[in-house]
């Protein structure tokens, strides 16, 4: 989303894609996710987030196309960095691009992506992507390494994985998910200093969303599983309203 060095407000991307889960389990066309992210504009989400995958397993290809076409806020495409993903990514040109590992048999994105390791290959398939007017972050796990790498290549954004910490959040490992949150923190404060729009986000929930978004170099969040979850039981406005609330809450 736009680099808003200026508004202090933490933004917050609704990832629908497990709006998509749920129609692809009977196959039809119900429930549709870009009903689900007009619904989240209304509800005041800052952005809609959707990962078409290589198996195509929740979005699809004419799901990007809908949502392209109907929804006005800012479309955050991610995607892992293969050919075919870059073609589509530039026929559609959305807002934002980010380059998320993928593997075949994962059930989701379970680490961060590779960038220190391959930034040659990356700085390469990040150019054409920046030059459409994408904005590029780099999906990454909180180290240093791979955070002075996404500066090196030039990423505008980063988003640090936060499911390690949602993990030992939720299992009440409260010494380890309090080392992670620093490890987050150290690498946020990282990445500002290197010049770098950090973004957070896999696993949160109203129980964990508080000491990320209290983190004041972390400007966008990306919440997906648990709203659409939570959604059955109170609806996804108020899902949304409630994350909103406790985001806001924390920042202040
Ligand atoms: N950010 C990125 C880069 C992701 O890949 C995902 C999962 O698709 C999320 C955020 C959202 O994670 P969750 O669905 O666990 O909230």
């Amino acid at each position: 989303m736009a680099d808003t060095a200026q508004d202090p407000r933490l933004r917050l991307g609704v990832n629908i894609d497990h709006v998509a889960t749920l129609r692809n389990a009977r196959g039809g066309a119900v429930p549709d996710p870009v009903r689900a992210a007009l619904l989240a504009e209304a509800a005041g989400a800052d952005g809609i987030t959707a990962h078409l995958r290589e198996d195509r397993r929740h979005i699809r290809d004419d799901d990007i196309s809908r949502l392209m076409e109907a929804i006005r806020l800012p479309l955050n495409f991610e995607m892992a960095a293969t050919a075919e993903m870059q073609r589509i990514a530039l026929r559609h040109r959305p807002h934002a691009v980010c380059l998320v590992p993928e593997r075949r048999e994962e059930r989701t994105t379970e680490g961060g992506l590779e960038v220190a390791g391959d930034s040659d290959r990356l700085a390469d398939f990040i150019a054409p992507l920046a030059e459409a007017g994408c904005r590029v972050s780099l999906f990454i796990a909180a180290d240093e390494a791979q955070i002075e790498a996404a500066a090196r290549i030039g990423a505008p954004v980063v988003e640090l994985h936060t499911g390690t910490y949602c993990e030992l959040h939720a299992a009440g490992r409260i010494e380890a998910r309090d080392a992670e949150l620093r490890r987050l923190y150290t690498g946020a404060v990282l990445a500002r200093q290197l010049g770098i729009e950090v973004h957070a986000g896999h696993g949160l929930d109203f129980e964990s969303v508080g000491p990320i978004a209290a983190m004041p170099e972390v400007r966008e969040l990306n919440i997906g599983h648990f709203l659409i979850g939570e959604s059955v039981f109170v609806g996804l406005d108020a899902a949304i309203a409630e994350m909103r609330a406790r985001m806001d809450a924390a920042r202040s």
